[in-house]
């Protein structure tokens, strides 16, 4: 009799350490979620209020007349995606990194992986843009949004 319940007691001492195991993989699972859609998230606050460096913009234009034009257009599919308000759904800093590691990117970026999917596999060649050039073009695509 005596053994029968200490069995019943460490039973339910396994089951309680089972339960709290498992929800604990799971928001740590739930965290890991949600650090990965702030990475490729519009979160910095900071680039929505910052104001339009006009000078640069500017710039940018130029180079996305001479550099992108021919594949993107603002408002419409063309051998790539329309660009306008690409700047409020991905950081700047992701863009950046497009623009600067195109290929790695394409490699290793499961959301382009399905970008490039949709868009029949073709793979954005890299511009090689500079730093300060492709600040410039995205600086342009904020002072193109609605
Ligand atoms: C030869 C055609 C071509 C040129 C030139 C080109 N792109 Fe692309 N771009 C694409 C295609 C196709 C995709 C979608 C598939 C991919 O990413 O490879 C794309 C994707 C993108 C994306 C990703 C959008 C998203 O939703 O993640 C950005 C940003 C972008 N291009 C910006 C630019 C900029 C800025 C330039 C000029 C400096 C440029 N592209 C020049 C073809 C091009």
């Amino acid at each position: 009799m005596k053994s029968t319940s200490s069995l019943i007691i460490i039973f339910a001492i396994g089951l309680f350490a089972f339960l709290g195991l498992t929800v604990n993989v799971q928001t740590s699972a739930a965290k890991g979620l949600l650090q990965d859609s702030v990475k490729t998230e519009k979160k910095e606050v900071k680039t929505e209020t910052t104001e339009i460096d006009k000078k640069l913009a500017n710039e940018g234009k130029g180079i996305f007349n001479s550099k992108c034009f021919a594949c993107h257009k603002l408002d419409s599919r063309l051998v790539g995606p329309p660009l306008r308000n690409i700047t409020k759904t991905l950081t700047q800093e992701y863009l950046t990194k497009y623009l600067l590691h195109t290929a790695e990117m394409q490699k290793t970026d499961p959301k382009l992986k399905k970008l490039i999917k949709e868009y029949n596999g073709i793979l954005m060649p890299d511009q090689g843009l500079n730093k300060k050039q492709a600040s410039a073009v995205i600086e342009y695509l904020r002072s193109v949004e609605k």
